[in-house]
Formats: C-alpha cells, sequence, structure tokens
C-alpha cells in the first residue's frame, strides 16, 4: 500500500498517538458499563503488541458514542482500559481527560512500552468540528501519529484527521496501524482485481443507502444478490405488489437504473424469487422510543411474485436461499453487505444463516477469499456462530460503505505516503 504503515517506524522511545476505534457496545449490569462485543478491541492487538515490543510509548486515543460535547458517564472508555489491560496483559493507565497538563503528564511519564488510553475524544465538541486548536492540543502528545481505526475513518475529525495535518505539518510521520492496513486490502486492493467470479450479496433496509455501492460494484462483479427490504423496491420497480413490506417507492428510478446497467454489462442480477411474509400487527404496547410495538403474526412462505396487501416480507424463502446458494457457490471472491432479512427475530433468520453458511462454504470448498463488509452482516454470521470461518470481517460500518462506495476516506487521505 502507498501509505507508511507502523512496520516502517522506529519509535523507541517516542510517544506514539493512536486513534483506534473503541466504539464498542456497552450494556449496563448491575450498575457496571460492560462490552457486549470486543472485535474492536481485539483486532488492535497486533498494532499495539508491535508498537510495545518496539519500545513506543503508547497513547490511545478513541470515541464511544455520541455524547456531544457532554461528559456521559455511560459513554466513558474506562471499561475499555480495564479489558485491554486483560487482553494485552500489561498495565493500561487511564486518563480521564484527553487533552491538559494533566494528561500530558501522564503521557510523558510512560517508559518505552507502556500503555495510556485517553477518556472520549467526543466529551469535547471542537473533536467532530475538527477545530484547529483542538488537534493542535491533541498533537502535544504526538511524537508519531497512527491511525488504526479504520471504522472512524470516514470522519474528519481532529483525532482522525486534524491532528495528522498538525504533526505531518512539523515533520513528524502519520502512518496506517495492521488493522487499518488489511480492511484497506481487503475491502479495497482485493476488490480491485478479484479471482472470479465475484459475487456480491447486498441486503439491509434501503436502495438509497446501497446504490452507491450497486453503481461501483456494477463495473466489477460477475453476480449481485439482493436481499432484505432493499429488494421490495426492486420488486415495486418491476411492478410487482409488495404488501407491507418496507419499500422506498420514490427510489424505483434508482432501482432501474441499476437493473438496466446490469443487463447492459451482462452481470447477472438476482433478485428473490420467495419470501418470507408475516401480518404485521400494532400492539398497544410501546418500545423504548414510545412507539406501538408491532407483532409479526401467521409467518409463511409466499411462492407468488405479489406479497398480499395485508402482509409483509420478513426474509428472503428457501428457494432464493437456494439460488443464492448456487452462484455463491461458485464464486472465487466474494463480498457480504446487509442481512436478507430481519435476522434480530430468530424467526426471520433463515435467509441470513442460509447464506451466511453458503460464504463459509464458498470459503471451505471453492477457496474462494469470502470478505464480509461490516456492520450487521458481520453481527449476522457472528450470531450463526460462522465468523471465523470466513477470510475477512470489516470492523467498520459507515466506513466501510464509503469505502464500498469508492470515496476516498479522511482518516486515510491524511497519512504520509510511503
Ligand atoms: C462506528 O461505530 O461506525 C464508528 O465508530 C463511527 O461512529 P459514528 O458513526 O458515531 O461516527
Amino acid at each position: 500500500m502507498a501509505k507508511l504503515t507502523v512496520r516502517d517506524l522506529n519509535v523507541h522511545g517516542k510517544r506514539v498517538f493512536i486513534r483506534v476505534d473503541y466504539n464498542v457496545p456497552l450494556e449496563e449490569k448491575n450498575g457496571a458499563m460492560v462490552i457486549t462485543d470486543e472485535t474492536r478491541i481485539k483486532e488492535t492487538l497486533p498494532t499495539l503488541r508491535l508498537l510495545i515490543e518496539k519500545g513506543g510509548r503508547v497513547i490511545l486515543a478513541a470515541h464511544m458514542g455520541r455524547p456531544k460535547g457532554q461528559r456521559e458517564a455511560t459513554m466513558s472508555l474506562r471499561p475499555v482500559a480495564a479489558r485491554l489491560a486483560e487482553l494485552l496483559g500489561t498495565k493500561v493507565n487511564f486518563a480521564d481527560d484527553c487533552i491538559g497538563e494533566k494528561v500530558e503528564k501522564l503521557a510523558n511519564e510512560l517508559p518505552p512500552g507502556g500503555v495510556l488510553l485517553l477518556e472520549n475524544v467526543r466529551y469535547y465538541n471542537e473533536e467532530e468540528a475538527n477545530d484547529p486548536a483542538f488537534a493542535e492540543k491533541l498533537a502535544t502528545l504526538a511524537d508519531v501519529y497512527v491511525n488504526d481505526a479504520f471504522g472512524a475513518a470516514h470522519r474528519a475529525h481532529a483525532s482522525t484527521e486534524g491532528i495528522a495535518r498538525v504533526v505531518a505539518k512539523r515533520g513528524g510521520q502519520c502512518a496506517a496501524g495492521l488493522l487499518m492496513e488489511r480492511e484497506l486490502q481487503f475491502l479495497g486492493d482485493e476488490l480491485e482485481n478479484p479471482a472470479r467470479p465475484f459475487v456480491v450479496i447486498l441486503g439491509g433496509a434501503k436502495v438509497s443507502d446501497k446504490i452507491k455501492v450497486i453503481d461501483r460494484l456494477l463495473e466489477k462483479a460477475d453476480a449481485i444478490l439482493i436481499g432484505g427490504a432493499m429488494a421490495y423496491t426492486f420488486k415495486l420497480a418491476q411492478g410487482f405488489k409488495v404488501g407491507k413490506s418496507l419499500v422506498e417507492p420514490d427510489k424505483t428510478d434508482m432501482a432501474l437504473a441499476a437493473l438496466a446497467k446490469a443487463k447492459q454489462r451482462g452481470v447477472q442480477f438476482l433478485l428473490p424469487t420467495d419470501n418470507t411474509v408475516a401480518t404485521p400487527v400494532v400492539t398497544d404496547k410501546l418500545n423504548k422510543k414510545g412507539k406501538p410495538i408491532i407483532d409479526l403474526n401467521h409467518p409463511r412462505t409466499n411462492t407468488e411474485p405479489n406479497i398480499p396487501d395485508s402482509e409483509e416480507g420478513v426474509d428472503i424463502g428457501p428457494a432464493s436461499a437456494a439460488l443464492f446458494a448456487k452462484t455463491i457457490l461458485s464464486a472465487k471472491t466474494v463480498l457480504w453487505n446487509g442481512p436478507m432479512g430481519i435476522f434480530e427475530d430468530k424467526r426471520f433468520a433463515t435467509g441470513t444463516n442460509a447464506v451466511a453458511q453458503s460464504v463459509v462454504d464458498a470459503t471451505q470448498k471453492n477457496g474462494a477469499k469470502t470478505i464480509i463488509g461490516g456492520g450487521d452482516s458481520v453481527k449476522a454470521i457472528n450470531k450463526a456462530g460462522l465468523g471465523d470461518k470466513v477470510t475477512f470481517m470489516s470492523t467498520g460500518g459507515g466506513a466501510s460503505l464509503e469505502f464500498l462506495e469508492g470515496k476516498e476516506l479522511p482518516g486515510v487521505a491524511a497519512l504520509s505516503n510511503k
């Protein structure tokens, strides 16, 4: 890759300021905040171990949630420091702020190989505003800057972008961490010239969220498989009835344009041929946001092209899963982004689980490189217990999507070239 990486650095005795993405899910249990998925923490360990081994003084910065400039106790990174210490098997100091004299003192006192985690950078509004003065303050802690926060690299914030400019301006090095390098390799380089057939599976709720990815991948893929609620917008565009399914009636033009482009480029474009449908019933129970909970009753398989007015599509059906499996199994490269249905509900996870199994089979039986593009598809494949059986799972959500759209990520652009 064209960017400097941590492998290229001589960091002995230097203060290495590392931006990581420790925005992990937290749940309150018995008055304490508990981490419910530590993947993002674990994935930074190779970078941290390398820099510790090289004698760097490791200063970690991260955000948690969206506290909007307030010191929101439930969004503290303190629980992450404790878990990181266990995973690294070394002491992790915690600073209850990310700038200021006290923090500078803690950073300056770190011995080579020592680790310090700073408190949530989003406790300051200046972080998201990419305020130059705030970036300068962060940069007082840095001799060298490393970005290993792929998941936050689509944000031009002070700790992801501004600080890199300050460090570079004074002649310092700004490098990618090993996780960042792997993400860019799998979501970037590997998909530039993929081994063929290259099969793309896209799901999720909205065509509008994925249309730029579809458009770009139509230039590269041999087949595109569509599931999730997004498929109903395509169905509607083709003139079918979609009942009460989640749909974007104003985006049918986009769907038709994608279908036309696929035809013109000879890309196989597969939509579900059958669906699991259920009858939505509004209950008098309220959810956390105060909205009525909708029960989905009487699930069944619908093999007709139209979905009846009273029913909603909630998953792909068995025939679609079999059709998708055939194509996925023929692939040498697979990219999957977005679930096939409401996989959070066990009754409607069958299609998503079947796709997860097909992706694993393509990896194991066909030697395919299989790449899971982050967000809900990673959750789904982990839930199915198959997460360790694919080639690569992205730690990004929005960042993965923007990168797959072909956008330059500000957090990457700011790093030094080799
Ligand atoms: C994520 O969880 O996708 C990243 O940590 C970025 O978080 P954000 O969407 O709040 O910027």
